[in-house]
């Protein structure tokens, strides 16, 4: 049996059209001054409809340059899980589609609805099931096309969004690097805060539905704000006492990238230095359950994070759902 399991090796893709806000202007009432000093984003990378991909087709971009990263073929994974709520399609799950155009014919692959703490939710059960040798090798992919379900109406949600997806490849260590603590947690009451209603069995398809746009996503932002700085700091403190870490031992802090304020809030109630967090959010929006890996991606690729070094990551989303993770790279 493993200790725990480790990074192999990460990669990401992100939408091919680029969104400004001064694009965003010209759709919605908004200014670029409002969207920047209230959340922190200047663009966004997304699939437009022209572009003619799907969540798979970034999924599999990302996994096949983890892959690389991690000298492994797609043949060598025993598991794909794919943390993402904008899938290609209702059933069967995108991880399927993800597998058969990498083609990882050892692989099982399924799906997971943790909505923005997809990524790190999936890390927990990897661990878990590397630690305990029924699977090697896991591509763990957060991904979202979330400009699919936005109503671009709605200027309080549709300047916030960018399309990505972020993986990384994880195997067994044996040594002191790899997962040194989980932390996830859920609240299902506060569902309604954050959601997307429509064509599931609650609301289903109808002429009725689809007019309320009970399809597209529907959030109170005030609300979502005050619980995201709460929740991120109980997952962060959290995974730090799960792994016997104070803010001075972690080297970089990778929150999820939905708000500037929100990942200052963080960074202030636990003394984290700006210099020492991972900051992207200006360049690709919320991008939902691909916010942490990119960012990982692009910290471990900027040299921010170097091996032996440890990395908290924490993250909040619908569901709600929250969690962290201590990573020794
Ligand atoms: O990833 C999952 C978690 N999601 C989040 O973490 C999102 C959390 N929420 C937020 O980030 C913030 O609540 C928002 C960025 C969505 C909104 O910022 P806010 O400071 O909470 O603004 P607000 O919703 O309280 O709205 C303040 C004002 C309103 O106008 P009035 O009623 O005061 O006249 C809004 O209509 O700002 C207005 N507003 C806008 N104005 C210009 C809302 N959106 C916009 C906009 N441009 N795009």
């Amino acid at each position: 049996m493993a200790l725990r399991a480790k990074l192999l090796g990460t990669g990401r893709a992100v939408g091919p059209t680029c969104l400004t806000n001064d694009d965003l202007c010209r759709i919605v009432d908004t200014t670029d001054e409002w969207i920047v000093s209230r959340t922190g984003i200047r663009e966004r990378h997304i699939v437009g409809s022209g572009d003619d991909l799907c969540t798979s087709d970034l999924c599999t971009e990302a996994g096949r340059k983890a892959l690389a990263a991690a000298g492994l073929e797609p043949s060598d994974l025993d598991l794909i899980l794919v943390g993402t709520v904008t899938g290609d399609c209702k059933f069967p799950a995108t991880a399927v589609f993800t597998q058969a155009k990498l083609g990882a014919r050892n692989a099982s692959a399924m799906d997971i609805a943790a909505a923005c703490s997809g990524f790190v939710y999936g890390l927990e059960l990897a661990d878990a099931l590397i630690r305990t040798g029924q699977k090697k090798h896991v591509l763990l992919i957060g991904a979202e096309v979330l400009t699919s379900m936005v109503d671009w109406t709605d200027r309080g949600t549709c300047v916030l969004f960018g399309d990505a997806a972020g993986a990384a490849v994880l195997g067994p260590s044996d040594d002191e690097t790899g997962v040194l603590s989980t932390y996830t947690k859920s609240n299902g009451e506060l569902a309604e805060l954050l959601w997307a209603p429509g064509c599931g069995t609650l609301r289903r398809l109808s002429p009725e539905s689809l007019a309320n746009k009970d399809h597209l996503i529907h959030m109170q932002g005030r609300h979502v704000y005050v619980n995201a700085v709460k929740c991120m700091a109980d997952a962060t403190q959290q995974a730090m006492d799960r792994a016997g870490l104070t803010p001075a031992d972690v080297d970089l802090l990778i929150p999820h990238q939905a708000n500037i304020r929100i990942i200052e809030a963080t960074c202030e109630r636990f003394g984290f230095p700006l210099e020492k967090t991972m900051i992207n959010v200006d360049r690709y929006g919320n991008t939902s359950a691909a916010s942490i890996p990119i960012a990982l991606d692009e910290a471990l690729e900027m040299g921010r994070i170097h091996k032996g070094q440890v990395a908290l990551m924490t993250v909040f989303g619908g569901g709600f759902t929250w969690a962290a993770s201590a990573l020794r790279i």
